[in-house]
């Protein structure tokens, strides 16, 4: 009657995963239109600890000036790393790899350039199916965001971004587009990339401009509503197109844990790993959680819910759970009486002295994984998949083209150690996509030379390099992940 399982099954999905805004380039081919990412700068001369902060805060005078023609600045995630025009060499790779699956995304504004048009751009659905007939060429899966940091930067200048209810129907309107096009084509969709991500960057996730922002909670909590009923009628969309399809959701799991035993330590903990669950727990069971009526109170958020969002919300829930997963953080009530204690911007938790971290600070936690998985499957009964993970590094070209990246192969050999925990725990996870196969630009910091990929891509920090893809020592130890079905590692 119980059977204990000790490998991966079978059919396991093994790939690497990849976003729009950060790999394609090709902004300005196509007849697509600025993203909220396209207008992101990246300048060496600025002091490294505030890369990110236009991840955090975007102003309005920095959306004007990148939407000059004659700005001399550098917008990376408008060249990425090119993939636009090396999809079938990058491919190919993926495919000497393995990859069982390829997680990518739809850059929205090459189908809808703006956003709030009636007809789609042909061009740029035109791109996808070739994406995706090179994909089938090779026998890997396509697992599809439709949206990854990336919606069109018009909806937010003009709309104010997802606090507009209007939103909702431009989404639908490319979520069936897409739906209806790649029905023989894509099985997995993903509605929106780390939808809980919108408490920390309300620009990028929701296309709020925050500076001055009135009442920034009610933004954010009110934009993520209309993306739940987004993602809900999408999911309608997608099953009326085709019954086999999967719909999930995608979050950023943070495992926090309490500093110390203290109660109150325990209860902040709670609290704030309520506040990042929310979001799949609205969007696996189809409906707000008993707690949401305190969570709104406390941050002085009312919410405007149509009578007919909470009916689609529940007879569309989400198909999977899929999130990603890189660290943990530690919680503390008073993290003012900590000497020492350093914040951590994303978790909004404090250093845990018991873990290393990344070289950006980010607390390297493998059993975590595993910690994770059982948490998100004792709670929703629900397949799960691993949509990222991964060691962002800086990355050294030897003689010869050699890159011995052993430190990701450890971090990486760590959790998929734990992954296989979790399977003999009994959870059901069927696949894994290590985030950044290829070396992409950095979502938060907007850098290229932090790196994820198995293959190297030789550009640097401002753009300039030949593009060659080169193979890092990770490349063959992931393949032989893969041939092994995760025995070998
Ligand atoms: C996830 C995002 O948060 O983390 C990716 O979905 C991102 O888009 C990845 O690239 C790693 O973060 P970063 O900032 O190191 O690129």
């Amino acid at each position: 009657m119980f059977q204990l399982k000790t490998k991966f099954p079978e059919n396991f999905l093994w790939g690497g995963a990849t976003a729009a805004n950060q790999l394609e380039g090709g902004s300005d081919v196509g007849g697509k239109g600025l993203s909220v990412s396209d207008v992101y700068i990246f300048d060496e001369n600025t002091p490294k600890e505030h890369w990110a902060d236009q991840w955090h805060l975007m102003t309005h005078r920095q959306v004007e000036e990148a939407q000059d023609p004659t700005s001399k600045k550098y917008y990376p995630k408008r060249h990425g790393v090119d993939f636009y025009h090396h999809y079938k060499e990058d491919i190919a790779l993926f495919a000497e790899m393995g990859f069982k699956c390829f997680r990518m995304s739809l850059a929205w504004t090459r189908i809808f350039p703006n956003g709030d048009e009636l007809e789609p751009n042909e061009v740029g659905l035109a791109f996808y199916d070739s994406v995706f007939d090179e994909l089938k060429k090779y026998g890997i899966e396509p697992i599809v965001s439709l949206s990854h940091y990336e919606m069109p930067l018009h909806l937010a200048t003009e709309y104010g971004g997802w606090v507009n209810r209007k939103l909702i129907d431009f989404y639908v309107r490319f979520a069936t587009t897409v739906f209806n096009r790649y029905k023989d084509k894509v099985k997995y969709w993903m509605t929106f990339n780390e939808i809980n991500c919108v408490k920390h960057h309300p620009y990028v996730s929701l296309g709020v401009v925050e500076e001055n922002h009135p009442h920034i909670e009610q933004a954010k909590f009110q934009g993520a509503h209309h993306q739940f009923v987004a993602s809900a009628l999408a999911t309608k969309a997608c099953k009326e197109s085709n019954p086999e399809a999967k719909v999930g959701c995608m979050i950023s799991y943070q495992l926090l844990v309490p500093y110390s035993c203290d109660p109150d330590d325990i209860q902040k903990t709670v609290e704030k790993q309520r506040e990042s669950l929310f979001f799949s727990d609205v969007q696996a069971r189809g409906y707000y959680p008993a707690y949401t009526a305190r969570m709104l109170a406390d941050k002085n958020v009312i919410l405007e819910v149509e009578p007919k969002d909470e009916q689609i919300m529940r007879e569309y829930p989400v198909d999977y759970v899929s999130f990603s997963y890189y660290m943990s953080s530690a919680i503390s009530a008073h993290p003012e009486k900590l000497e020492g204690a350093v914040g951590n911007l994303i978790t909004g938790g404090i250093k845990n002295p018991y873990l290393p971290t990344s070289d950006w600070g980010w607390q390297i936690d493998p059993k975590g994984l595993r910690t994770a998985l059982n948490q998100l499957f004792d709670r929703y009964q629900k397949p799960l998949f691993i949509a990222e993970n991964g060691l962002g590094a800086m990355d050294v070209v030897e003689e010869g083209d050699l890159i011995q990246d052993d430190y990701r192969i450890s971090y990486l050999r760590d959790h998929i150690k734990q992954i296989k925990e979790a399977i003999t725990d009994g959870v059901n996870v069927f696949g894994y996509t290590s985030w950044g196969c290829i070396d992409m630009i950095s979502a938060s910091t907007n850098q290229t030379s932090k790196r994820y990929g198995y293959i190297y891509v030789d550009q640097d920090d401002m753009g300039r390099g030949t593009k060659r893809r080169i193979k890092k020592k990770s490349f063959h130890w992931y393949k032989n992940v893969i041939t092994s079905n995760g025995e070998e590692l």
